[in-house]
This record gives structure tokens, C-alpha cells and sequence, in this order.
């Protein structure tokens, strides 16, 4: 399934001692305390834990959404600098996010082919005639299963949660990250629409090399689709590797929790104890 390869594969985002913490004296929370990761190109990676363990914080922080409270983050090598609104903008181009709710992730007053219009532009390809955006487009949409003729004059509200996750995918199709951070991109989607999701994210990957940074409650999904696994508790890594060797032998006993709270992920159904 995967081509990626982590000998030789280079990294492309790096952190050493990340760490956020909201509020001051007693109202003091340390969301993320202290963590080192090396994402490489290519690589599917799942972050996983349980509610609060931080992983929307720290998903920002690589977005540079908030500060960093401490710590620092390497971007292809190279010390990350969103200093300014311009230098954010260009790391923008290297890393997209898709979130949760696909419901608020987009401004409802845009319709869609001008959703899809704007990476163009931000692709430095605004100044194309319209009839070789609408095949760029159309393109995109294809890639997701969605057809961009009757997407036109459409509001993303007049779409399906799956459509408009698939809609989504489509823009990143367009936009070409070298990285894709997906928080919970499944969570409120149906199980049929979540497999053709996670599907198209690794076709994605395939096509553009692109690292997956995938955000998820799941150890079982996270088992099936990453080549390397994180498990968050608390704000702190408490083990992290190959998937297989995480999950199928894990060190730390809340890797074993988590897994224990999914209990079928190799044995069958057994239904005359339920
Ligand atoms: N803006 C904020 N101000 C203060 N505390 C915050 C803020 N954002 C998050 N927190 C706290 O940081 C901790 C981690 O929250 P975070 O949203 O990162 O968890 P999560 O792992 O994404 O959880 P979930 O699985 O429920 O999405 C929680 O204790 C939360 O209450
Ligand atoms: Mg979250």
C-alpha cells in the first residue's frame, strides 16, 4: 500500500520540546508538554489519544494557528519563521489542514466554484484562461468523485458532510501541500464515506508524495491506515513508532488502555457475549 520509506525518506517537519500552555497561576493548563516528533515526506502519520490529551492544540501549533509556548519547530529542514503575515502565507503553501466539522470549514457566503477558484489563485494560477480552470477543476472534482458541472452555483451548505469533506480533498488536490494535517476529518461522517475519505488521502499521498498528519480517538483506524503512529496522553508523547509495532506490541500501558478499549481489532466479532 505504502511506499514510504523510513530510511530513506527526508524529513519535512521536526519538533523538539513543543510545548503550549493556556492561562497563568492556577487556571494553568499545560495542553502540550514538551514533545519531539520527526514527520518525513511521504509518511502517514497518526497522532492518537483521547479527549483533551492535546491534540487539536498541538495541530494548531503545527499550523501555526497559536504560539508556541516553548520549544522549535524545523519546516524542510530549516528553522520555521511565520514572523510575519507574508512569511505565514508562504508556509501556508507547504502545509493545509481539513478539520473535524466540515460544516464550519468553509465561508458560507463563498459558492463553491469560487472556493475552488482561490487555490488556483493561490497556486500562482489565477492568471489562466477560465476555460483551463474549469479543466483544472473539474480535474480536482473528479479525483474526489463529485461532479464540478453541477457543483457550480452550489453553496458548500447544499452539500453532503461527505461531499463537502470530499470538496475539501478536492482543494488540497489543487493546492498540492507538502503537508496535510487532518483533525478528526472522519468523525462526523457515516463509516461507508469514511473509508472512500481515507481512501483518496492515500491515493493523495501517492500522487504528491505528500506527509499525512492524521489526527484521530482511533487506534484501530489509526492501525490501518499509518505507517507511524504517535500516542498522546496528557499533552506528552508516551510512545510513538512503527504502527504495526505500537499497536500490535505495545510498551506503554496507556497504548494497552487504548487498545483495549477497541476490542476487536484482530479477533472476530464474537457476538454471543453481547
Ligand atoms: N484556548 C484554550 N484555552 C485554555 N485551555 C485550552 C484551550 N484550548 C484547549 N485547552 C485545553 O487544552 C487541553 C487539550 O485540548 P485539545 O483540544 O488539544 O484536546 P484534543 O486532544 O484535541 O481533544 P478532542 O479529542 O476532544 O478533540 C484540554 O485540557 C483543553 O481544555
Ligand atoms: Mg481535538
Amino acid at each position: 500500500m505504502s511506499k514510504f520509506d523510513p530510511n530513506t525518506a527526508k524529513p519535512c517537519l521536526t519538533g523538539r520540546g513543543v510545548t503550549k500552555v493556556f492561562g497563568m497561576g492556577d487556571k494553568k493548563t499545560v495542553a502540550v508538554d514538551h514533545v519531539d516528533f520527526n514527520f518525513r515526506e511521504g509518511e502517514f502519520v497518526s497522532i492518537v489519544g483521547e479527549s483533551g490529551s492535546g491534540k487539536t492544540t498541538l495541530s494548531k501549533m503545527l499550523l501555526g494557528l497559536i504560539n508556541v509556548t516553548e520549544g522549535e519547530i524545523d519546516f524542510m529542514g530549516q528553522p520555521r519563521d511565520i514572523s510575519s503575515g507574508k512569511k505565514r502565507k508562504e508556509y501556508w503553501k507547504g502545509i493545509q489542514a481539513i478539520f473535524q466539522d466540515p460544516f464550519a470549514s468553509y465561508n458560507t457566503f463563498y459558492k463553491i466554484d469560487a472556493v475552488l477558484l482561490d487555490c488556483l489563485k493561490m497556486t500562482g494560477k489565477g492568471h489562466l484562461p477560465m476555460e483551463k480552470k474549469v479543466e483544472l477543476m473539474t480535474e480536482a472534482c473528479s479525483f474526489v468523485n463529485l461532479r464540478f458541472a453541477e457543483l457550480t452555483n452550489k453553496y458548500p451548505f447544499e452539500l453532503s458532510g461527505g461531499q463537502r469533506q470530499r470538496l475539501m480533498i478536492a482543494r488540497i488536490f489543487l493546492l498540492r501541500p507538502k503537508i496535510l494535517l487532518a483533525d478528526e476529518p472522519t468523525s462526523m461522517i457515516d463509516a461507508c464515506s469514511r473509508s472512500t475519505i481515507l481512501d483518496m488521502l492515500q491515493k493523495l499521498r501517492e500522487e504528491i508524495n505528500m506527509t499525512i498528519i492524521f489526527i484521530t480517538h482511533d487506534i484501530g483506524l489509526a492501525y490501518y491506515v499509518s505507517d507511524t503512529v504517535y500516542i498522546m496522553e496528557h499533552g506528552k508523547f508516551v510512545e510513538y513508532g512503527p504502527a504495526e509495532e505500537c499497536i500490535l506490541h505495545p510498551k506503554a500501558a496507556y497504548t494497552q488502555r487504548l487498545i483495549n478499549d477497541v476490542p476487536k481489532i484482530y479477533e472476530e466479532w464474537d457476538l454471543s457475549t453481547v
